[in-house]
């Protein structure tokens, strides 16, 4: 966890930066079913990003006129104590933060009111929507969790990314523990696995792993024998000999830094000729992408350099036909891939992903209409401290393959009587999909895999699959 003068230089960054007061809220608990069985608390990574561990309904008002940050917290009550467990007074509280003082949640219409007095507030939607309107009712802006558009202010929002984007050493060092816990959770799920067994009991040990490290899953995870779905939550099918088993997880620190890694590796320790040929391309594309990232780059040419050497792979597998660079061109490619190679990684798996294109491809950068390419989460020009993902794949997606449309569109680009073959092995299961992923910060000298200890070239992770040790 990054130390208290580590949070306290984040907020004094932040209060430099703006120009009016912003209240932003931690958010509270959000109930499963009835109200007081909740899911686990999470607080926004905004939030997150200023405050160690914050509690639930905390909020703070950050005030750029006097320097001072105001805490919101709850009340200390009895039985609070009683059902949830004694919590520091806001005395300890105050002197543990460096905070300028800390004031009871109740109070914080009033105690905002008096402070801001005619000027200007801004706040943020958060999920949290009962958090939201309390800080749309007080500052009078029109909060929408679920529109980037309207989440909050453009400016604020350009002054939080310009902080979240750039991950310093603290942050760096988190990170690196959540890929840590996250190469235990992988390499002992390729161990466990076998014919034969449901795909949930690899997720208990997947999961488990995070819990036994005191992490939480950093977003639902996906492990499927169908890793043509790109984000399948299902965990219920039995996997079988011939299968490939697609694992994409990563933990979550109580910081709230992640990681987000994918593996793919077959069921009975033994990649199928044509699994090997594509695994061997999905690898290649994966390096050559890695390899790319560097200060100065486009993230979308990182994305173009994978669909290239995917797309040179898929011809010699007779898949495409023609020239690489223009079936990227043309998006026949994307048949194959239909996602793109990335996107920024940090408090949030899919980083300041809720604030939309704005932060993700800047000012002047407009997403591509094209199938495929249009699923591009990043285009910013990577700088150090930038972290993001690297994640190609090859997919076999009927309702792609067998799309009319497509099948029109790129009727001289797409062997369709060859993708057929692999929609239909593997006893008509289909081929399913290969991704692998990795996490990789840009640093000054180019960059820093920080996934890098979890094995993915093809016989390493032969070795290790179903050998019971990790
Ligand atoms: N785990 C979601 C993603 O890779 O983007
Ligand atoms: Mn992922
Ligand atoms: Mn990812």
């Amino acid at each position: 966890m990054p130390n208290p003068a580590h949070y306290k230089r984040r907020r004094a960054e932040f209060l430099a930066a703006i120009d009016t007061p912003v209240l932003l809220m931690a958010g509270g608990w959000i109930s499963r079913n009835y109200p007081a069985n909740w899911n686990p608390f999470r607080a926004d990574s905004n939030f997150l990003f200023f405050f160690p561990e914050p509690e639930a309904n905390a909020a703070a008002l950050f005030d750029p006129k006097d320097g001072s940050v105001v805490l919101f917290l709850d009340e200390r009550t009895q039985a609070d104590a009683l059902w949830h467990g004694a919590v520091p007074s806001f005395t300890d509280m105050k002197r543990a933060l460096g905070v300028t003082a800390v004031e009871q949640r109740a109070e914080l219409a009033k105690v905002v009111r008096k402070k801001i007095g005619r000027r200007r507030l801004r706040c943020l939607a958060i999920a949290d929507a009962r958090a939201t309107a309390e800080a749309a009712a007080l500052s009078g802006e029109a909060l929408d969790f679920y529109s980037s558009a309207r989440i909050g202010d453009e400016d604020l929002l350009r002054v939080i990314a310009h902080l979240r984007l750039h991950k310093d050493e603290a942050e760096l060092a988190e990170m690196r523990i959540a890929a840590g816990v996250t190469r235990e959770a992988h390499t002992l799920a390729m161990a466990r696995t076998r014919p034969g067994i449901y795909e949930q009991e690899l997720v208990g040990h997947v999961e488990g792993t995070f819990a036994r490290h005191g992490c939480v899953p950093a977003y639902n995870t996906i492990l499927s024998v169908r890793g043509e779905v790109l984000h399948n939550h299902a965990h219920g099918n039995l996997m079988l000999e011939t299968d490939q088993v697609l694992l994409d997880a990563g933990a979550e620190r109580p910081s709230g830094y992640c990681a987000d890694v994918t593996r793919t590796w077959p069921v009975n320790g033994h990649f199928s000729p044509e699994a090997r040929d594509v695994y061997d391309i999905v690898l290649a594309a994966e390096k050559a992408a890695i390899d790319a990232v560097r200060p100065g780059a486009r993230y979308r040419d990182v994305h173009m350099t994978a669909a290239r050497v995917l797309a040179d792979g898929l011809v010699q597998l007779g898949l495409l036909k023609g020239d690489p660079g223009a079936l990227v061109e043309s998006g026949a490619h994307a048949l194959f891939f239909p996602h793109g190679t990335g996107h920024l990684l940090g408090l949030d798996v899919h980083d300041m992903e809720a604030f939309g294109d704005l932060i993700a491809y800047g000012k002047d950068r407009q997403r591509s209409k094209q199938f495929g390419t249009a699923y591009l989460r990043l285009d910013l020009d990577l700088a150090p401290g930038m972290c993001v993902t690297i994640e190609p794949g090859i997919y076999f997606v009927p309702a792609i393959l067998r799309d009319a449309a497509f099948k029109k569109q790129f009727k001289g680009q797409v062997d369709f009587r060859r993708a057929e073959e692999f929609l239909t092995m593997n006893s008509l299961r289909g081929f399913g999909g290969i991704r692998i992923e990795d996490d990789v910060v840009c640093t000054a000298a180019g960059r820093e895999v920080l996934t890098a200890a979890i094995p993915k070239e093809r016989l390493a992770v032969e070795a290790l699959v179903g050998s019971g040790v990790a």
